[in-house]
């Protein structure tokens, strides 16, 4: 397998050109990024976009500076807060999930995906996430940018949805101990910035030599769509 030598190439690129983002520590950097805003930013962009959610993170953080200061937050205060943002139930988990750390936890977030999953309102996607970014572990993350750079280095016919379970089995065999948080996000930033949707930059791609829908020639057929 490749994998050593493209993860090498993904992680040399993303010391270059990650996004900087607010919740994120500098890529390679030891300081660990804090749970809570990990946490927060990670629950926010599952439903929306970076540019969306980035005002959003910055007042939550600004007014709520800790999970225990958000758990204490009236539910009206808080949905509120949350107004434009949409689906208001994932509001109502965050909450949940505050309080129980505040009062289960000690205000601490665990520190094990397994921990993370059993908290009120967190999913198989933000217990790997929090995992992986905040305590370096090497968790699968993967959101629909790491489903489309999935599908197309490994250039999979079966179709969305039922390729799911095979994108995420491939993006495990990809995962490792070493930069586990900057290996998630690293693809994350890749998916949205270079391999897109549409017009993917393969020119700029650092990992085109690996891809096999670039070897076809049709990146963008990927991911494969059930015929409507
Ligand atoms: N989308 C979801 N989580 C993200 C993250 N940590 N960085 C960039 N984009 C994301």
């Amino acid at each position: 397998s490749h994998a050593p030598e493209l993860r090498t190439a993904l992680l040399d690129w993303y010391d270059s050109h990650a996004r900087s983002l607010p919740w994120r520590a500098p890529p390679g950097s030891t300081a660990r990024t804090d749970p809570y805003r990990v946490w927060l930013s990670e629950v926010m962009l599952q439903q929306t976009t970076v540019p969306h959610a980035t005002p959003y993170f910055e007042r939550f953080t600004a007014r709520w500076p800790t999970v225990v200061n958000l758990a204490a937050v009236e539910d009206s205060d808080l949905m509120a807060a949350w107004a434009g943002l949409g689906y208001y139930a994932r509001a109502r988990n965050l909450l949940a999930c505050a309080r129980a750390v505040a009062n289960d936890h000690g205000g601490v977030f665990p520190d094990t995906e397994a921990a993370l999953l059993a908290l009120p309102g967190v999913g198989a996607y933000t217990a790997a996430a929090v995992a992986a970014i905040a305590f370096d572990r090497p968790a699968n993350v993967v959101d629909g940018n790491v489903e489309r750079v999935v599908s197309r280095l490994f250039a999979v016919q079966t179709p969305l949805p039922a390729a799911r379970p095979e994108l995420k089995r491939l993006a495990a065999t990809l995962v490792a101990d070493d930069r586990p948080g900057d290996w998630a996000q690293a693809l994350m930033d890749l998916g949205s910035t270079v391999c897109r949707p549409k017009s993917p930059l393969c020119l700029m791609c650092p990992i085109s030599g690996f891809c096999a829908a670039r070897a076809e020639g049709q990146p963008d057929r990927y991911p494969v769509k059930a015929a409507k």
